[in-house]
C-alpha cells in the first residue's frame, strides 16, 4: 500500500487558495491514502464561533466534500482531511475520510486543545474505525496525541493505521508518536502543518514535524518544517501480528484488571 502525508501552510480563511495548495503537489500522485493536516482548508486561529462559522461546512454537502471527492479520485485512493465542520449551529474540530465516491466517514475531535474549547464542541462520536478494503484506519486529531488512550483505542478496535491530521505547537508529538506506534504496533501517519498564525496580540508558530512511522516506530519518512509530500509503501499486515517475543503480545498481555483508568 502506498501512502503519503502532506504538509504545508494553510491560509487562514482562504478556502479556495488551501485548496490549490492541496492540490498542485498531488498532480500525478497515485496514493491508497493521503493524510492531510487539521483545519487544512480553513486554518487555525479563530477566537469565536461567530469568527469560523462561515467556513465550517456540514459533511458531506459542502464545497470542501466536493474538493475531497475530486482529490481521492485525482490520487486514486482515500483522503482524510482535518476540517471544520458544522452541525446546526455546532462546530466540530473533525477529520473526514474519503474515497473517489465520495464522503465515508467523518471522526470529531475528543480532547480539544486550549482556546479550542471556546470555539468547538468536543467530539460525540467516539474513535471509529473504517475498513478501506486493504486495510482498516482510525482518526485522531492533533491533541488527542496527549492522551494514549486514544491510539489504544484505535488499535484495540482493529485499526492498522492511525491517521493524524495535526497542527502540532507543543514539540513533544513526533517523539510520542514514536511510542504509540511501537506500543500498538500501528502504522502512524502524522500530517502536520507549518507557519504561524497571529489573531489579537496572540501568535502560534507550528512545528512543521510530520511523519510516516512502521509499526516498530521506524520513520519512514518524515519533514522539518519544509511544504511537501512524503510517501511510503507499507504492508498493514505486519499491524496485524501484535506479537513482542513470542510469549508476549501487546493486547493479550494486557491487564485490565490492573490498571485504574478511571
Ligand atoms: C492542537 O491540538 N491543534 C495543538
Amino acid at each position: 500500500m502506498r501512502v503519503g502525508v502532506l504538509q504545508f501552510k494553510p491560509i487562514r480563511g482562504d478556502r479556495e487558495s488551501n485548496f490549490q495548495k492541496i492540490k498542485k503537489p498531488c498532480k500525478g500522485v497515485t496514493l491508497d491514502l493521503l493524510v492531510l493536516p487539521e483545519l487544512a482548508t480553513t486554518g487555525y486561529l479563530f477566537r469565536s464561533k461567530a469568527e469560523l462559522a462561515p467556513l465550517a461546512e456540514a459533511f458531506p454537502g459542502g464545497q470542501t466534500s466536493g474538493f475531497l471527492t475530486e482529490l481521492a479520485g485525482t490520487i486514486g485512493g482515500h483522503v482524510v482531511c482535518g476540517v471544520a465542520e458544522k452541525e446546526g449551529e455546532i462546530l466540530y474540530n473533525s477529520a473526514v475520510l474519503f474515497s473517489p465516491q465520495g464522503h465515508l466517514g467523518t471522526y470529531r475531535k475528543v480532547h480539544l486543545f486550549d482556546k479550542e474549547k471556546e470555539v468547538f464542541e468536543p467530539g460525540n462520536l467516539g474513535l471509529p474505525v473504517f475498513d478501506l478494503g486493504e486495510a482498516r484506519i482510525g482518526m485522531m486529531v492533533c491533541f488527542d496525541w496527549i492522551f494514549p488512550e486514544s491510539a489504544r483505542s484505535l488499535a484495540l478496535a482493529g485499526a492498522e493505521i492511525i491517521c493524524h491530521p495535526a497542527n502540532l505547537v507543543l514539540p513533544y508529538c513526533p517523539r510520542a508518536a514514536v511510542t504509540r506506534a511501537i506500543e500498538n504496533h500501528v502504522y502512524y501517519l502524522l500530517a502536520d502543518r507549518i507557519g504561524a498564525e497571529q489573531s489579537r496580540g496572540e501568535e502560534l508558530r507550528f512545528i512543521g514535524q510530520s511523519r510516516i512511522l512502521g509499526v516498530k516506530g521506524e520513520i519512514l519518512a518524515s519533514l522539518e518544517k519544509e511544504e511537501a509530500l512524503i510517501t511510503a509503501e507499507i504492508d498493514p499486515s505486519l499491524a496485524g501480528d501484535k506479537h513482542v517475543t513470542p510469549r508476549n503480545h501487546l493486547f493479550h498481555d494486557r491487564r485490565p484488571d490492573c490498571y485504574r483508568l478511571g
